[in-house]
């Protein structure tokens, strides 16, 4: 049986993690969405609310689980016995830091692979930190995020704003 990990901040879940998470469960027998800490992030949902949006969004993928890891992803794979690392690749952007991380990963743990999925036309730009900001300005992110957690989304980070913003001292 193959297992396979895809890992991410998925701060939140996009319609691109999505997609690239219903690919890989097409591909493989189990998909283990991770939730991993990213140092150089600083994440607006606690790990368990992220992974719990990442249930609610595959609960139509009976191969599909999510979990959250503190730890380094190679330990993570190894401990799953993971055949191979998934991700999705957007624009060239994308490749220097992934390539990077796709090569110390098989370092540290040789006998699984880091397999990319090219991303669909259509995810091209999207992100999470643009879907944040247009949910906490109140705009529309239906088109950017599973419908499943478009209420957790947007409810949470447009009070957020309000609150910070009614809690800001008006300028003279
Ligand atoms: O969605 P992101 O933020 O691009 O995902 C990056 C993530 C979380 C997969 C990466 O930072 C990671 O693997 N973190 C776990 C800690 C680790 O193993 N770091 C070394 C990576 S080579």
């Amino acid at each position: 049986m193959a297992t396979v990990i895809c890992p991410g901040s998925f701060d939140p879940i996009t319609k691109g993690h999505l997609d690239i998470i219903t690919r890989a469960s097409r591909l493989f027998d189990h998909v283990i969405a991770l939730v991993a800490i990213n140092a150089n992030k600083k994440p607006s949902f606690t790990a368990e609310e992220r992974a719990e949006m990442i249930r609610k969004a595959t609960a139509h993928l009976p191969n599909v689980t999510a979990d959250t890891y503190e730890g380094l992803l190679a330990d993570y794979v190894r401990e799953k016995g993971a055949v191979a690392i998934v991700k999705g690749l957007r624009a060239m952007s994308d490749f220097e830091y992934e390539f990077q991380m796709a090569l110390t990963n098989k370092r540290l743990v040789p006998e699984a692979e880091t397999i990319f999925l090219t991303t669909q036309a259509e995810n091209m730009y999207l992100n999470s930190s643009l879907v944040k900001q247009v949910a906490s300005f109140g705009g529309d992110i239906s088109d950017f995020v599973p419908p499943e957690v478009l209420n957790d989304i947007t409810e949470r980070l447009y009070r957020r704003k309000k609150e910070k913003s009614q809690g800001e001292v008006a300028p003279r």
